[in-house]
C-alpha cells in the first residue's frame, strides 16, 4: 500500500505537522495508517503516548537508516497508507526514505531557506531518476500560508515552481493554531475542543481538502475480489437453442 513521505532538509519546515495532519485525516476517513517516526528527537512518538490509540492509527518509533526498509515492507502489508516523517538534514536515512516512497511531499513555507531545503530533496529525487533510473513521484506542499495571503501571491509561487517542472499541491496548509495545539493537547485535530481552539472547523476543512488531493494523487490500489477474478475466468455460457436460432 502507498508509502507517502514528508521531506525537507531544512529543520522546522513543517514536515511533522503536515505528516500528522495527513495521517490523522487518512485515519478519520477510515484508512488504516501507520506513521513512521524517523526523527531522532521522536516528537511524534512522545506525543502518541497521550493520544487515544485506535486500531486504524499506529505510530512506529525509532525508525533509522538500518531498519526503515524492513519496517516499510512489513507495515505496507497491514496498512492502507504508510506515512513517513523524515528528520531534517542530508543523511543516508533521507536517501533511503525517499527511495522507498511512492510519493514524496516537500513542505515549503515560502521562505528562501525552506525552499533551499526543499530544493535539496528535489535534487536527490532527480539524481535517483538520472543515475539509478528510479522515478519517485513528488510534489511541493505549501505550508504555514497566511489565511489572508492573496490568491495572486500563491499563484505566483506555484507558477514559479511549475516553470521548473515541479508539481505543487493546489491546497496549502494554512497557518492555524489548531496545528500547533494538537502537539500540546497530544491528540489529532479532530479531538480538539472547538471552544478552546480558534478556527478549528477551518483547520479541519483545510485538512480534509489537503488529504482529498493527496488520496487522488496517491490512491490505494483497489483489490479485485477473488469472486470477480474467478468469474472473469469462467467460460461464457453455452448458447441456448433460441440463441442459436437467432444467430
Ligand atoms: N500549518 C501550520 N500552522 C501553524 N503552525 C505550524 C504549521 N506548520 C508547522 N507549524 C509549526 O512550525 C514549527 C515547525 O513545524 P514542524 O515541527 O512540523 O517542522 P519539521 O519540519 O518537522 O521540523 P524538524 O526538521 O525539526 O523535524 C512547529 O512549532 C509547528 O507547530
Ligand atoms: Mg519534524
Amino acid at each position: 500500500m502507498p508509502v507517502i513521505t514528508f521531506a525537507n532538509t531544512k529543520g522546522g519546515a513543517g514536515k511533522t505537522t503536515m505528516a500528522l495532519v495527513t495521517a490523522g485525516e487518512l485515519a478519520r476517513k477510515g484508512f488504516r495508517v501507520a506513521m513512521l517516526d524517523a526523527d531522532p528527537q521522536q516528537w511524534v512518538s512522545r506525543w502518541m503516548t497521550r493520544m487515544a490509540k485506535t486500531s486504524k492509527f499506529s505510530i512506529v518509533a525509532d525508525i533509522d537508516a538500518d531498519n526503515i526498509e524492513q519496517n516499510i515492507k512489513d507495515l505496507k502489508k497491514r496498512n492502507d497508507y504508510v506515512v513517513v516523517d523524515l528528520p531534517g538534514g542530508v543523511t543516508p536515512l533521507l536517501a533511503k526514505g525517499l527511495g522507498l516512497s511512492d510519493h514524496v511531499f516537500v513542505p515549503v513555507q515560502g521562505c528562501a531557506l525552506d525552499a533551499a531545503g526543499g530544493a535539496q530533496v528535489l535534487d536527490i529525487l532527480k539524481k535517483l531518476q538520472s543515475e539509478c533510473g528510479i522515478h519517485i513521484a513528488h510534489s511541493v506542499a505549501l505550508t504555514r500560508v497566511s489565511s489572508i495571503i492573496t490568491t495572486r501571491a500563491l499563484l505566483a509561487v506555484k507558477g514559479m515552481l511549475a516553470q521548473q517542472g515541479v508539481h505543487v499541491l493546489a491546497t496549502p496548509l494554512i497557518e492555524r493554531a489548531a496545528y500547533r495545539d494538537m502537539f500540546d493537547a497530544g491528540t489529532l485535530i479532530d479531538a480538539l475542543d472547538p471552544e478552546a481552539v480558534s478556527n478549528l472547523a477551518k483547520a479541519q476543512d483545510n485538512a480534509r481538502l489537503l488529504v482529498e488531493e493527496i488520496t487522488q494523487l496517491v490512491p490505494v490500489p483497489v483489490k479485485v475480489p477473488k469472486a470477480a477474478k474467478t468469474s472473469a475466468k469462467t467460460p461464457a455460457p453455452r448458447k441456448t437453442t433460441a440463441a442459436k436460432k437467432a444467430a
